[in-house]
This record gives C-alpha cells, structure tokens and sequence, in this order.
C-alpha cells in the first residue's frame, strides 16, 4: 500500500461506490470502530447483517461472525479483512466430535452459542448470543433437556441464572480465561468506589465477584447508565474504547489477567487491520462461502434466536 494513501478517505470512497456496509465487533481497534457503519455485539452485528440493504458485507470481525451474516444474508457478498481471524472458543468444538457428542443425549435439544462454526450451528436446534442465552433458555418449557456448547463458562452462568440442568460442552474462550481473582481482589481494594463488570465467558469465580455481568453491549449500556465513576472490565480491551468515548468523565480500568505477559487483546480480532479494511473492500477478497446445505441448515437455528430475541 502507497503509504501516502489516506486509508479511512479510500474506505469511504470505496464503500460508496460499491454499496457497501462495514459492520464491526467492539473488539475491533479503534480506528476500525471508528469507520464502521455499525458497531455491536454478537446480536446486533447479526440483526443487522440480516436487514441490511447494502450490496456487500464488510465484516470487521471474526470469521464465525462474518459466516452467520452470510447464512443471514446469503444473495449478499461476504468478506472480512482477515480470513484467518479464528476464535479459541470455536475451535474447542469440531462439529465431528460434537455430532458425537450429541448422539449421545437423542431426546435433548441443543443450544448453541452462535461464536461457533457454521458447521456446528447447522447441527443446532436455537442459536445464541451472550445477550440472550438466558432468555432463550426460558423460552423453553421447564422439563425440555438441552444441551448447551460449546462454551462452558456461559453454559454455567445460564445453568445457575435459570435453575435449569443443562448438559456442557467443555469448550472456552483464550482471553476470558486468563483473569486473575486475586490481582482483581487487590484492585477493587486500591478503588473501593469502582464497580467490576464482567462477560460471561469469563469463569465462574470471577463472576461471582460480578457487580454487572453481560454481553459487550450490555457493559456498555450499564456503564452508560449506571452512575459509579470507575469500573473494572472483565473482557477484551476494545470495548474500553467505546466506554471511555460514551463516558469521557469516568474511568476504565482492564481487569488484570494472571500472567504478567498476557494482555486482554484477542489475537484473533486483533488480526484485523485498517490496511486489510482497505484491501478486503478494494479486491472484495478474502470472501466467506458457504456450501448451500449448510446455510439452510445454519439458517433455522438462527432465525429462531432471531425471532425469540426480537
Ligand atoms: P458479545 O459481543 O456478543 O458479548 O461477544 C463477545 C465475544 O467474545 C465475541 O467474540
Ligand atoms: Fe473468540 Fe474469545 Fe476472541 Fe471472542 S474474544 S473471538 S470468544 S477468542
């Protein structure tokens, strides 16, 4: 790339031109947030990518994201800035082992959180995000078995929130793992005002710490409206971002992980770039592509979280 080039002036001329709508997680780089047409969570980057009327999708997120807007939206073109953009917490749940898995609870129904492969959702009866796994839960009737995968720390949290007996898949994701209960501990006593929030993806004994616990979205909003002036964050550091531009005159601290070396970046969000923006939407490449068979069957699953959740 010409490094005279001004990056965020090509995008928007590009996006025009084509008719494209650039939809970002809050765990993008700031710079990134900052030229999207939207920014949300799980559920509202797929509310959006199923009613957009844009010509093409650029998804400035993680591959299982940009897949569930393309099985949302399948006539449309999907790309996403880095193809290799994986997540930890999909990973942990190869849809072969998990179709085992499933043989073995025939009169259960499976939820799965939507930070999965398309593969996996198709192999699903409802999707669901963080925002509303509990709810969609308490849609079901009280004697209904489930299982619940792939992630078991959000399975837990749903567990203990609704009183159901939910069968876990053992999966977990890389960065709401790492948190450290003690250096958390230190910390809420060096802030005694400061509230901690926290995703449910994070283990159970740091959200039992929890003043808020919630999807990216749901933090966000708490902070917005809640009227303490310093919060601890249990998730990944881009969320900070908007926080601290919603609320310039409060104060975000990011929980502080365990190991002196690890940090609260996703590696895999982190992928994305502004330089890849440009070239993704420039060569409309790297595409997601989807065989026909799994997008019907990856459609139902979601359409009904879609439905439970509207
Ligand atoms: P939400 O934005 O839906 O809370 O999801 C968090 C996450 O880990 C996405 O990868
Ligand atoms: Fe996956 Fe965790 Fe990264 Fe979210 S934060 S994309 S769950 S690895």
């Amino acid at each position: 790339i010409d490094p005279s080039l001004d990056l965020v002036a090509e995008i928007q001329r590009l996006k025009k031109e084509k008719n494209a709508v650039i939809l970002a997680h809050y765990y993008q780089e700031s710079e990134i947030q900052d030229i999207a047409d939207y920014i949300g969570d799980s559920l509202g980057l797929s509310q959006e990518a199923a009613k957009t009327d844009a010509d093409l999708i650029v998804f400035a997120g993680v591959h299982f994201m940009a897949e569930t807007a393309k099985i949302l939206s399948p006539t449309k073109k999907v790309i996403l800035p880095d193809a290799k953009a994986g997540c930890s917490l999909s990973d942990s749940c190869p849809p072969h082992l998990f179709a085992k898995f499933k043989e073995q609870y025939p009169d259960h129904l499976v939820i799965t959180y939507v930070n999965c492969t398309a593969e996996l959702k198709a192999l699903s009866d409802i999707v669901c995000t963080s925002s509303n796994a509990v709810q969609i839960v308490e849609s079901l009737p009280k004697d209904q078995k489930i299982i619940f995968g792939p992630d078991r720390n959000l399975g837990a949290y749903v567990k203990k929130k609704t009183g159901r007996d939910l069968v876990l898949w053992n999966g977990a994701c890389m960065v709401h793992e790492i948190f450290s209960q003690d250096k958390i501990d230190r910390l809420k006593s060096e802030y005694p005002e400061a509230k901690f929030i926290a995703h449910p993806e994070c283990e159970d004994h740091i959200l039992a710490k929890a003043d808020y616990v919630g999807s990216t979205s749901g933090m966000l909003k708490f902070t917005q409206t809640d009227n303490a002036q310093v919060y601890i964050v249990a998730t990944e550091s881009g969320i900070l971002y908007q926080m601290q531009k919603a609320s310039p005159g409060k104060t975000f601290i990011p929980a502080p992980p365990n190991n002196a070396c690890a940090c609260n970046d996703c590696p895999h969000m982190k992928l994305n770039t502004l330089e890849k923006l440009y070239n993704c939407l420039k060569y409309e490449s790297p595409e997601i592509l989807l065989p026909e068979d799994v997008i019907l069957r990856a459609q139902r699953p979601i359409e009904r979280m879609l439905e439970i959740s509207a």
